[in-house]
């Protein structure tokens, strides 16, 4: 088996190498093959939801000058901008804004952007209320993203929100700070936009939720965040030439094709690993990317997370040693882009002055060779998918990387990715419970079962 060398993003399967029978590999990884051809034909099932293949080379600068020009105008006017939105309108901004700003706020070279805020991801009243009392004493914009419009999470969100700012600074200029990001023709929230002149970008029609983080959905948050959007794109170009080819050894093809061997072995869940918290909530956008496009028809594989070290003390103890239906798969970054020695101590009390002098990354690094040894031995095949630094750049690559992985998995598995039938089960349950009209029947139903 050959592992891979030149792409933005790369995939190293050594730690797979001894859980696999390889005649039997090389025709999953066919399969795979097969999968992509119907992926990028674009005739497979969900084909109408595929505009994200080609996003990244069609965004073009008039489209990132519009997004620019708004981070500009509220740069020096706002303290804060607070994005409503939920599942795939939410996770991308979040993950990117996790990696790519300083972790204690520390701004670039002095620079004032606003800060970011997130609601309508959850239905906390506490949540909601803290909030309301951190923009106090702070001015503010909001960006509020729903594709369907109707998602009751950012609508009640953006309800309170709304009447707070209007309270605050007045109708007229919601006009200057809300923007709205939905559906070109439909949804509730189209129409308040339009009717409260609120500025609009569309996320296209075929474009799901959890793909859209290339679209004004991820971009706009992050150009107000001030993050370089063109360099994001720019890897997400370079990342889909490389997953455009053809080849056996595309490493989103290999990652598609042993994720599903290993699925087909017994490994049923899957825990995506990293070793900064940088990537928490990269892990997060992962876990609704794979989870909503392949958990259905009774299959797929379980997307777990794990942040490293720090799980090492928590979770470390079943990865190595729990039910054996697990595999990893490590995003590792290649190299730290800040250096910390660690110092000499004359007393060396925690006995620690072995390492004196090294940098904190080689600590970091061999933690991760000696747990990926000790989780092999374990009986935990471990699939590492590398990049160089953690970057504008290589995110755009992961992301793009990481949805057509998906697309090509999920077409093996036998599943449609682009769905996702199973979210709306607690919606009906919730909107009956809450007495919204047209759901009598089904309220009436609930309250036979509890009684
Ligand atoms: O991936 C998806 O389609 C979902 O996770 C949606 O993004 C999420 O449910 C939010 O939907 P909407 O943008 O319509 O409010």
């Amino acid at each position: 088996m050959e592992n891979l060398v030149k792409s933005p993003v790369n995939i190293n399967y050594r730690g797979v190498e001894k859980f696999i029978d390889t005649p039997k590999f090389t025709s999953v990884i066919n399969e795979a093959l097969n999968s992509y051809e119907t992926l990028i034909s674009k005739n497979g099932e969900g084909a109408d939801f595929l505009g994200w293949l080609d996003l990244p080379s069609k965004i073009n600068s008039d489209e990132i000058a519009c997004y620019q020009s708004i981070a500009d105008e509220w740069r020096d006017r706002v303290d804060c901008v607070v994005v409503v939105g939920i599942g795939g309108s939410y996770l991308g901004a979040k993950a990117s804004l996790n990696a790519l700003l300083h972790s204690f706020g520390c701004k670039k070279n002095g620079a004032n952007w606003p800060e970011i805020l997130f609601a309508g991801h959850n239905m906390s009243e506490e949540y909601m209320a803290e909030l309301l009392d951190y923009l106090q004493d702070r001015t503010f914009a909001i960006i509020v993203i729903s594709k369907s419009g109707t998602t009751t999470e950012p609508a009640v969100a953006f309800r309170i929100l709304k009447q707070y700012f209007e309270s605050r600074f007045g109708k007229e200029l919601s006009k200057e700070r809300i923007v709205a990001i939905t559906d070109s023709s439909r949804g509730a929230l189209k129409e308040v936009a339009d009717r409260e002149g609120y500025r609009k970008f569309v996320i296209p029609d075929d474009v799901g939720g959890r793909f859209s983080v290339l679209t004004p959905v991820g971009l706009l948050p992050l150009a107000v965040a001030g993050i370089d959007v063109k360099l994001l794109i720019e890897g997400a170009v370079a990342m889909k030439n490389e997953c455009y080819k053809k080849s056996s050894v595309n490493p989103a093809i290999v990652y598609s094709a042993l994720r599903n061997y290993l699925y087909r072995s017994g490994k049923t869940t899957e825990i995506f690993v990293s070793y900064t918290p940088k990537l928490q909530y990269f892990a997060e956008w992962w876990k609704q990317l794979f989870g909503e496009s392949e958990g259905k028809n009774g299959k797929g594989v379980f997307p777990a997370s794990v942040g490293f070290t720090t799980d090492l003390h928590s979770m470390g103890q079943y990865i190595q040693d729990g039910l054996r239906n697990i595999f990893e798969t490590t995003l590792k970054v290649n190299s730290s882009l800040r250096e910390v020695l660690i110092p000499y101590d004359k007393s060396d009390a925690d006995g620690l002055n072995f390492i004196s002098g090294k940098r904190v990354e080689e600590c970091n690094h061999n933690a991760h060779l000696g747990t990926l040894l000790a989780h092999i031995d374990g009986g935990v095949p471990n699939i590492s998918i590398e990049i160089d630094t953690l970057n504008e750049y290589s995110l755009g690559a992961l992301f793009y990387f990481f949805e057509f992985s998906c697309g090509v998995s999920a077409y093996t598995l036998g599943v449609n990715p682009f769905d996702q039938p199973g979210v709306e089960d607690y919606k009906k349950n919730m909107f009956a419970l809450l007495g919204k009209p047209g759901y009598e029947d089904l309220a009436d139903e609930i309250s036979r079962r509890n009684s």
